[in-house]
């Protein structure tokens, strides 16, 4: 059966650890949306991969591609191309041709809308051009991959997107569309990818019958829709947008993946964010500094309240905890079950200020005793009793099985059920 690896919080849940482990058994590995405010670390045998656009499949040399729902930044592609074929031979790497593309002005345009925002109303973006990229697809102006088969398609193009854009980067002295040298550099970018660029007719006649793993970027409540906008990102980062963003219409599993507690990067609510030394001991213990802006990640306790929300939203079938090392030896360690003792479908998720407006207090956790370090990872018989309650809790109340258990980075420390 196919699969989709999504994440459940607020992205960095580990899903480039698990689609590396789980993409032995795939021959093709897609990503449908997002662009390379993605970062996906993958640790094996010592070697280190840093992904941001090319899916994580690619390690275990499987056939990855990028669909249509992708925004893709050719100098960014480049980069992490040349990086690849470096470290793997004969990466084999597909691009929808309707990509659409992410140019220097959507990166200006990116810092341009956060500057105008109050302080405590920036969404904190990865200013990587992800949300004007977006808003220039739904606007019927962005530069297709398929364009750069014709100069004359690129000129046209971007002599409209020029007027429509230069008056605004003027008015915030930001230099304006220099037409020439984005027509220059479209080309050469043509002229590495053009191998790789195909129809999305090509994908489904190629890959109709093989298994197909899906890697999520970001997480179910940073989605455009479902998550607490504004402090969103730009596209649905649910599994239902697999359908629009891959343009493959076949059935498969969805595989929920969440850490044993929370993180976000960015601004926006987070009702169980710790703001004192256990916080800051998890960010440490567990390296949580963002792979893409180097920000330090906000941690808190497991919020099992949006994580059945998560659950629900994308319909997942199966769970996948990762990061519960990181809480070894802690002497309590807390899951939040509601909000104010509210449960899940008493809330407004997709509203920030009914987030906001939350402050939670003893009643609203669960406690667990420490499980001390993990000695054997060989099942999950052979994990620490404390450890095994706290899971099977988390399985109770979200009522749907957990079947992987990643306790590292490394490929190898990972416990299947
Ligand atoms: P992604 O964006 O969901 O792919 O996650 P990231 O790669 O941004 O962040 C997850 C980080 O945690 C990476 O540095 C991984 O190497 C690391 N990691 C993944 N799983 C585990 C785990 O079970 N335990 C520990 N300690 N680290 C993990
Ligand atoms: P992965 O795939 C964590 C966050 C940003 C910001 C918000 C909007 O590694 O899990 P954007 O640049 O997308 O317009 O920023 O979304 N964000 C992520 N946070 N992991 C990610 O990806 C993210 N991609 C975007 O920090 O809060
Ligand atoms: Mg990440």
């Amino acid at each position: 059966m196919n699969k989709a690896i999504i994440g459940l919080q607020w992205g960095d849940e580990g899903k480039g650890k698990i689609v590396d482990y789980l993409s032995e058994h795939f021959d093709l590995v897609v990503r449908y949306q997002g662009g390379n405010n993605a970062g996906h670390t993958v640790i094996v045998n010592d070697t280190t991969y840093k992904l941001n656009l090319i899916p994580s499949g690619v390690i275990r040399g499987k056939t990855c591609y990028l669909g249509q729902g992708v925004v893709l930044d050719p100098n960014h592609f480049s980069k992490e191309y040349d990086q690849i074929k470096k470290k793997l031979v004969n990466p084999k790497v597909f691009l929808s041709s309707n990509i659409s593309l992410i140019l220097d002005y959507h990166k200006q345009l990116d810092k341009i809308n956060e500057s105008i925002l109050k302080s405590e109303k920036k969404i904190g973006t990865t200013a990587k051009g992800i949300g004007p990229a977006y808003q220039d697809k739904v606007g019927r102006k962005s530069i297709k991959l398929y364009d750069l088969r014709s100069i004359k398609h690129i000129e046209e193009k971007i002599q409209s997107i020029k007027k429509f854009y230069d008056p605004i980067l003027d008015s915030f002295d930001q230099s304006k569309i220099n037409i020439d040298k984005t027509v220059h550099d479209l080309i050469s970018f043509y002229n590495i990818v053009k191998d790789i660029i195909v129809d999305n007719s090509y994908i489904k006649k190629e890959f109709k019958s093989k298994k197909i793993l899906f890697e999520g970027a970001q997480g179910a409540l940073l989605d455009l829709d479902h998550g607490s906008y504004p402090y969103v990102t730009s596209s649905n980062t649910v599994s239902s947008n697999i359908f629009i963003g891959s343009a493959l219409q076949v059935d498969f599993q969805t595989v929920g993946i969440f850490k044993a507690y929370s993180t976000r990067v960015g601004n926006g609510p987070f009702p169980s964010e710790l703001f004192n030394e256990i916080g800051d001991y998890i960010a440490e213990k567990g390296v949580e500094i963002g792979t893409v802006t180097k920000r330090k990640r906000r941690c808190g306790w497991l919020d099992l309240v949006s994580l059945k929300y998560s659950c629900e939203i994308n319909s997942v079938n199966e769970l996948c905890i990762t990061k519960a090392d990181v809480l070894n030896n802690l002497s309590e360690i807390k899951v939040c079950k509601t909000y104010n003792s509210k449960k899940y479908d008493d809330v407004n998720f997709s509203e920030s200020n009914t987030l906001e407006s939350l402050n939670l207090d003893d009643s609203d956790f669960e406690v667990f005793q420490s499980w001390g370090e993990i000695k054997d990872l060989s099942n999950f018989e052979t994990l620490p009793e404390n450890l095994k309650i706290y899971i099977k809790y988390i399985e109770g109340y979200l009522d749907i099985p957990i079947k992987i258990i990643s306790l590292g980075p490394e490929r190898s420390q990972t416990i299947i059920r």
